[in-house]
């Protein structure tokens, strides 16, 4: 059998919205005139409407109070159910005009570069729900990433340490454990214990200046008391590990750049006291700019999607 027609819905075609309409103004304003003169109708318009709702509904309505006219209480309460539906149809026309928002538009992501191997994944459900919406993700260390949110460039950023001196609201949405990599078969990878200070001999290979990666490895450092200066600066990630695989030295990476075999890539996470680093990405946004509707959507879809895996700040 098919679904019956709401209750409600069945009977109110008796009265129609113009009716309603007018039936609430000469409640809300107190007099026939005064609503006409609102709804910009004639007076008799208006008195016609209010004696053909009466009878539609089987309901006196108004009642002759002192000199002028006043809703019974019957048609009190019929004035509350219409302003609760005005209420419910402008629900209805913010939702339409919400989805109406998402249909098309633009949104700018700014990313640091570690983040490229999962960000995109991330990003994939919601891409796929609302195609219309162009998603624009710029890949950059952490230093541009700054700048590009010093500009307002960006709705939103992903990064391991937002700077302090914006005005950012920040989630932190996944842990971004740092490893010390060699390559795989190094002497060094066949211990199972190693300090910091046991590595300082090495040639250390970096990323370039501006990376979030490079300035959490050397506060690491500096914190026990380690002087480890890079032998080498690399500007990405992928360069890093090709030049670890080569044998050029070891470096500090996000656990999220390797493999998750990382001898598949022939490379090896040392055992290193105090490693890895505990850091978080997090997602962040200026709190002095309002966020587009695609934007608090996609944190939405994200907060929902990560709450489990996220700690708190
Ligand atoms: P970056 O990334 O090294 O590419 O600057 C650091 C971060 O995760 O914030």
């Amino acid at each position: 059998m098919p679904p019956a027609t709401p209750p409600g819905l069945d009977r109110a075609p008796r009265a129609s919205l113009v009716q309603l309409r007018s039936f609430e103004a000469v409640v809300r304003l107190g007099g026939v005139g005064r609503a006409a003169r609102a709804l910009h109708l004639a007076q008799p318009t208006v008195s016609t409407q209010l004696k053909e709702l009466s009878a539609a509904l089987g309901l006196v309505l108004f009642e002759l109070r002192g000199r002028g006219l006043a809703p019974t209480a019957v048609g009190q309460r019929l004035a509350e159910a219409v302003r609760a539906m005005g209420a419910c149809w402008q629900q209805f026309e913010d939702d339409a005009a919400a989805l109406q928002g998402l249909k098309r538009g633009r949104l700018r992501i700014a990313a640091v570069t570690t983040t490229e191997y999962f960000l995109p994944d991330l990003l994939g459900p919601f891409a796929r729900q609302y195609p219309g919406i162009q998603i624009e993700l710029a890949v950059e260390n952490r230093a541009a990433v700054v700048a590009r949110l010093e500009r307002g460039e960006d709705e939103l950023a992903a990064m391991m340490r937002p700077p302090a001196h914006l005005p950012l609201a920040r989630w932190p949405f996944l842990e971004n454990p740092l490893v010390l990599i060699a390559p795989n078969g190094h002497p060094l990878a066949a211990r199972r214990r190693l300090k910091l200070a046991d590595l300082a001999a090495q040639p250390l290979l970096a990323r370039e200046a501006g990376s979030g990666t490079r300035a959490a490895a050397e506060e690491a450092f500096a914190e026990q008391g380690i002087h480890w200066p890079p032998r080498m600066a690399l500007g990405s990630n992928e360069a890093i590990k090709h030049a670890v695989r080569a044998g050029l030295g070891l470096a500090v990476l996000s656990r999220h750049a390797l493999a998750a075999e990382p001898a598949s890539e022939g490379l090896a996470i040392l055992p290193v006291a105090g490693f890895p680093l505990r850091r978080q990405w997090y997602l962040v946004w200026r709190q002095d700019r309002a966020l587009s509707l695609p934007a608090r959507t996609l944190l939405a879809d994200l907060r929902q999607r990560l709450h489990v895996r996220a700690r708190p700040a």
